[in-house]
């Protein structure tokens, strides 16, 4: 027995939209994904590092469990980020014309910050923790210096303007293909009785309202991480 077909149905799309990625973006959200595969891999092992030393079957130094700690909290953070940036970018791209260079540019801005975060972790010994709240970072007791605390901030800035551009350009892109912010999120088919297919992007545009707003917020507090700006 077939199952009776469901009553929802997606919207019908304009044809100038209904495009998947060409092949170049394709590449693209293919090597997000790659990486993000292999990151998250690798942070696993630094949290199964930390669960056996903290079950006592191994040995991990407390300043590297620290660092350990850094590393696995704030790599998960950023990179179920990329992640999930790669597959909103891939769909999103179906409907709007997002920017292939943004994308790039973000990959690189993530690697290069990434680059800084662990070499001030597992180089210049950085473990204030992923949170990095004042005054751990400027107040190590000589476990770390201040080229490693600012090596840290600059690589979380990197990639906080990454994800800013990226999702800077999502709004963009839905705001030339609809027109305005309440068109994008479909309030004319909720409050006005529009028959219009309503818009698929408003998942999208609620992330790029979204990340675009906590993108800003981890600029400030990287460029400014006082008590009143990192609470
Ligand atoms: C195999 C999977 C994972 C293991 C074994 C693991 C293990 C751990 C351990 C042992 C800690 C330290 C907890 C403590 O304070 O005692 C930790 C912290 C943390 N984990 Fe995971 N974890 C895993 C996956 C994830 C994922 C998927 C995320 C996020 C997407 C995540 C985010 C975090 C964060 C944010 C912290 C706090 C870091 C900090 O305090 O600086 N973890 N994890």
């Amino acid at each position: 027995m077939t199952a009776p077909a469901s009553p929802v149905r997606a919207p019908d799309q304009p044809a100038s939209y209904a495009t998947p990625p060409t092949s170049p973006a394709r590449g693209l959200v293919a090597t997000y994904m790659g990486i993000t595969a292999i990151v998250l891999a690798l942070l696993m092992v630094f949290g199964l590092l930390m669960r056996a030393s903290q079950a006592g079957f191994i040995t991990v130094p407390p300043n590297r469990f620290y660092q350990l700690l850094t590393a696995h909290g704030i790599g998960m953070v950023a990179i179920a980020g990329l992640g999930g940036a790669a597959v909103m970018w891939y769909f999103l791209s179906r409907y709007v014309a997002l920017s292939h260079a943004i994308l790039l540019a973000n990959l690189i801005f993530f690697l290069a910050g990434v680059v800084l975060v662990l070499g001030s972790i597992f180089i210049g010994g950085f473990a204030a923790g992923w949170t990095f709240l004042f005054p751990l970072p400027a107040h190590s007791l000589g476990v770390w210096g201040t080229g490693a605390a600012a090596c840290y901030l600059i690589g979380v800035l990197l990639v906080g303007v990454g994800f800013l551009l990226l999702y800077l350009d999502t709004g963009r892109a839905i705001l030339r293909t609809y027109g305005s912010l309440p068109n994008a999120l479909g309030w004319p088919q909720a409050f006005r009785g529009s028959t219009a297919p309503a818009p698929p992007e408003d998942a999208a545009w609620n992330a790029a309202v979204a990340s675009s707003s906590a993108s800003v917020r981890s600029v400030l507090v990287a460029r400014n991480p006082s008590p009143t700006t990192a609470a």
